[in-house]
């Protein structure tokens, strides 16, 4: 794409009608394309169309309750026993290897040798692919970073995917002879591909990508809102201690932290998109063809108009205007709106007898109306509270560092101590 200027937008309004204009194109990861060449969230019109509704089977609610109830209780339980067993534990790698680990059910990426070992190295492979990912945002030597990016993804195929490949040809193959159940299939990103190779016309290297995308996209996001969540609860012990209490007791309550915190802290501060051809928003905002727009989440989240006059505060009990979610744009929108939000945060939270927008009242009674057995709260809200009831606190010795390489507002550490009462 020849680029014109670039143009920011920053009130809400303007923010969702960019992200679901079909003239406007995926143009965040233009440099990371050594990991996100051709994976679905850059694609565009039928290419991904065809490839989303493929993909879409795999996130359906009873899908996403299997994961919530059944996989991924004892994936939190087995990352957290050692944490819990010492005594300490540091955030941002124990949230990173929890999803990662579910990630990987997802993408379909086994590990085959079982090790732990092999789970250390997936690890530093996708933690590779997050910095390739995000090469824009790189402060050090780009081209250095990209052959180690490229060199991660060598090795990922070689190790971890030929031996998944392998085990979901040989239950296609014995589907195709009737030995199998097709609902015995292993449930996963890859599996689907590999059953559509020929209708979605996919060569092996866009396998290892889409691959690598979704072990990364599943993991990263949700690791950097589960170790913010924990930050904002830790905060209210000391600016309001009632809540504190409600979001170490309440479920449903912790839900709505882990929302406030997604809104005001979205996972990527902008997204952007081509300009096909000119385009005229409803606010006036005019792009040429080939200018890039700049859509300002972080902002967009903050919009007085949709969020109150508070709307920097973090208030669980917030409640947003115009039809808004609760997360803000902070899942996207439109054709690429995120594939996982159910998965990692669950259903909204609606009040009985109301709707997210009417006006604020208090929290009392929340969920009547989502409550039930099919009641999603989100993996990253059970992850979080995992965390909590294992007793988990700031580690009084070691602060919080923040990261001083990221632009992003992420943390390099995060220690804790676990203080389980016997
Ligand atoms: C807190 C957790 C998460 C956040 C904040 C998040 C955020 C986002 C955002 C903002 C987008 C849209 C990007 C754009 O428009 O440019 C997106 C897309 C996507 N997300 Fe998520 N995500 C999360 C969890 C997940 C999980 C758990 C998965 C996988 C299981 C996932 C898979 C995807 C995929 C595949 C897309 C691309 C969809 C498409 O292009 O059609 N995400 N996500």
């Amino acid at each position: 794409m020849t680029t014109g200027h670039d143009v920011t937008v920053n009130s809400y309004a303007a923010a969702r009608e960019a992200l679901r204009h079909r003239e406007l194109r995926q143009a965040l990861y233009d440099e990371g394309d050594v990991v996100m060449a051709d994976v679905l969230v850059n694609l565009h019109g039928s290419a991904h169309r065809d490839r989303r509704r493929l993909e879409n089977r795999l996130f359906r609610r009873a899908t996403n309750l299997r994961y919530e109830l059944e996989l991924f209780p004892p994936v939190v339980a087995d990352t957290l026993k050692p944490h819990v067993e010492s005594g300490r534990g540091e955030l941002v790698s124990l949230s990173h290897q929890m999803m990662m680990n579910l990630a990987a059910v997802t993408a379909g990426v086994d590990r085959p040798d079982g090790t732990a070992a092999g789970s250390d190295r997936l690890y530093q492979l996708m933690m590779l692919f997050i910095e390739g990912a995000t090469l824009a945002h790189y402060s050090g030597d780009r081209a250095a970073k990209r052959a180690e990016v490229a060199a991660a993804l060598d090795e990922f195929d070689g190790v971890f995917l030929a031996p998944s490949i392998q085990r979901r040809r040989d239950a296609l193959a014995r589907m195709a002879s009737g030995d199998l159940d097709e609902h015995d299939l292993p449930g996963d990103i890859l599996t689907v591909l590999l059953r559509n190779l020929d209708h979605l016309e996919l060569p092996h290297d866009v396998v290892v990508r889409e691959t690598a995308f979704y072990l990364l996209a599943g993991a990263h996001t949700s690791a950097t809102a589960f170790v913010r969540t924990l930050d904002a609860v830790f905060a209210l012990d000391a600016t309001a201690p009632d809540d504190a209490d409600q979001a170490r007791d309440d479920l449903e309550f912790l839900q709505c932290c882990v929302h406030e915190t997604i809104r005001l802290q979205p996972s990527s501060p902008v997204a952007m998109r081509w300009a096909m051809a000119d385009v005229e928003l409803a606010d006036g905002t005019r792009l040429a063809r080939g200018d890039r727009v700049v859509i300002d989440l972080m902002a967009a989240n903050r919009d007085p108009q949709v969020f109150g006059d508070d709307a920097d505060r973090f208030d669980p009990r917030r409640v947003a205007h115009d039809g808004a979610a609760p997360w803000g744009l902070s899942f996207g929108s439109g054709m690429h709106a995120c594939i996982g939000q159910e998965l990692a945060a669950g259903g909204e939270v609606v009040r009985p007898g109301g709707n997210r927008t009417s006006a604020a009242d208090g929290l009392a009674g929340l969920g009547g109306g989502r409550a039930g057995p099919d009641r999603l709260y989100g993996l990253v809200p059970v992850a979080v509270r995992a965390v909590l009831d294992a007793g988990a606190e700031p580690d009084p010795e070691n602060s919080p560092v923040p990261d001083p390489d990221s632009a992003r507002g992420y943390w390099a550490r995060y220690p804790v101590v676990f203080e389980v009462s016997p």
